[in-house]
C-alpha cells in the first residue's frame, strides 16, 4: 500500500439520486415519501430561465418546511457562467442551510470552479453559525471536466462525490448521440469474414472510457463515483443494464429522472443476499485463520487474501447501513 493516505468521504448511501426540478413544488412530498437514498432539487438545466427566481423560493420552503426524514438533501446549483449561481448559493446556503446536506455542481471544468463555490460556501456557513458543513457532488459532464478530473475530485475537502452527466458529456464531446445514457448501434464491432459463416455485431458500451476515468479519479481521493441519467424511463431493462455496466466499473449509485427508476438503481446497487452472505464467510473464514497463526486461508477451493478480505468488508458495510437507513 502507498504510505499516501486516501480520506474517505463520509460514508453516505448513495445507491439513487433523484433529480426533482425546483420549479416543481407539487413533486416534492413525492420525493419525499420515496424510498431514494438522496433527492437533488434542480436549479439548473430542469428549470427555465423565467423560473429561476420561484424555484429557489420554493426550494428553501421545501426544506424547512417538508418532513425530507433521513434523507439527504442536495441542490443542483446554476453553473458558474450563469449570473443565477451566486444567488442559488448564498440565499439558499443563508435562509435553509441547516437542513442542506449536499451542493451539487454542475459543468465543473476546472479545480478552481469547486474552490469559488467552496469560498462562497464557507463564508454563508460562517456568518450564520453553522456548525455542519455542506459537502459537495460535482458532475463531470464537459470535456474539460474530463480532462482535470483528478485535479477536481481534489479540489476541495467539500468534495464527496463525482457524477457522469453523460446528456452534457455527449453535447461537449460532440459524440453522435441524441440518446441519454444508452447504447448506439454505430458503437459496435462486426466480426471478421469468416468464409459461409454470417458476420456478428456486437454492440460496445461508447461511455465506458468515461466512467473508468472519472471512477478512478473518485476512488483515489475517497469520494463515491456515481453514474448520471438514462433518459428512456420506460425502458426499465435498458436502464438495468447501463446501472449493472456502472455498478461493475465502481459506481456505488446511479440517478433517477422519474420516480420509477430509484427501485431500479437501490436493487442494482444493493449487495444481494448471496453477495453478503458471501461476503461474511469470508471474514469468518480469515477471523478463523488468525486465531490460529495461519497466513493464507482458502475458501470454496479459492485462495483468499488482503483483498478479498477489504472487498468483503466494504460490503458487509454497505449492507450495514442499507439495514439502518
Ligand atoms: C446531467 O446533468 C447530464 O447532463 O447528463
Ligand atoms: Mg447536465
Amino acid at each position: 500500500m502507498s504510505f499516501f493516505p486516501i480520506e474517505q468521504a463520509p460514508p453516505r448511501l448513495n445507491r439513487s439520486e433523484l433529480a426533482v426540478p425546483g420549479s416543481q413544488f407539487n413533486m416534492f412530498q413525492k420525493a419525499a415519501d420515496s424510498d431514494v437514498d438522496i433527492i437533488f432539487l434542480d436549479l439548473e438545466d430542469a428549470v427555465a430561465p423565467d423560473e429561476k427566481e420561484q424555484a429557489r423560493k420554493n426550494i428553501i420552503k421545501a426544506l424547512n418546511e417538508i418532513d425530507w426524514g433521513k434523507k439527504t438533501m442536495s441542490i443542483r446549483i446554476n453553473g458558474l457562467d450563469t449570473h443565477y449561481m451566486y444567488k442559488d448559493v448564498v440565499y439558499i446556503v443563508e435562509q435553509a442551510g441547516e437542513r442542506l446536506d449536499l451542493i451539487m455542481i454542475p459543468k465543473v471544468g476546472t479545480a478552481a470552479d469547486v474552490y469559488a463555490v467552496d469560498m462562497i460556501v464557507t463564508q454563508v456557513e460562517d456568518a450564520m453559525g453553522y456548525k455542519k458543513r455542506i459537502g459537495f457532488e460535482l458532475i463531470i459532464e464537459t470535456a474539460l471536466g474530463m480532462q482535470n478530473v483528478s485535479e477536481i475530485a481534489a479540489a476541495s475537502k467539500r468534495n464527496e462525490s463525482l457524477h457522469f452527466g453523460v446528456a452534457d458529456y455527449a453535447a461537449s464531446t460532440r459524440a453522435r448521440t441524441t440518446s441519454i445514457g444508452g447504447v448506439h448501434p454505430d458503437y459496435s464491432v462486426l466480426t471478421d469474414k469468416v468464409e459461409d459463416e454470417a458476420r456478428q455485431t456486437h454492440w460496445g458500451d461508447m461511455w465506458h472510457y468515461a466512467i473508468a476515468r472519472m471512477v478512478v479519479a473518485a476512488r483515489a481521493n475517497g469520494l463515491r463515483p456515481i453514474d448520471g441519467p438514462f433518459g428512456d424511463f420506460k425502458d426499465h431493462d435498458g436502464f438495468r443494464a447501463a446501472a449493472k455496466r456502472a455498478a461493475v466499473l465502481g459506481c456505488e449509485g446511479k440517478w433517477a429522472i422519474h420516480p420509477s427508476q430509484i427501485e431500479l438503481a437501490n436493487e442494482v446497487m444493493s449487495p444481494s443476499d448471496a453477495e453478503i452472505l458471501k461476503a461474511n464467510r469470508i471474514l469468518e473464514a480469515m477471523a478463523d485463520a488468525e486465531a490460529s497463526g495461519k497466513g493464507a486461508v482458502s475458501l470454496d477451493g479459492r485462495l483468499i487474501d488482503y483483498a478479498s478480505i477489504k472487498q468483503a468488508e466494504v460490503l458487509v458495510e454497505k449492507a450495514k447501513q442499507i439495514a439502518g437507513q
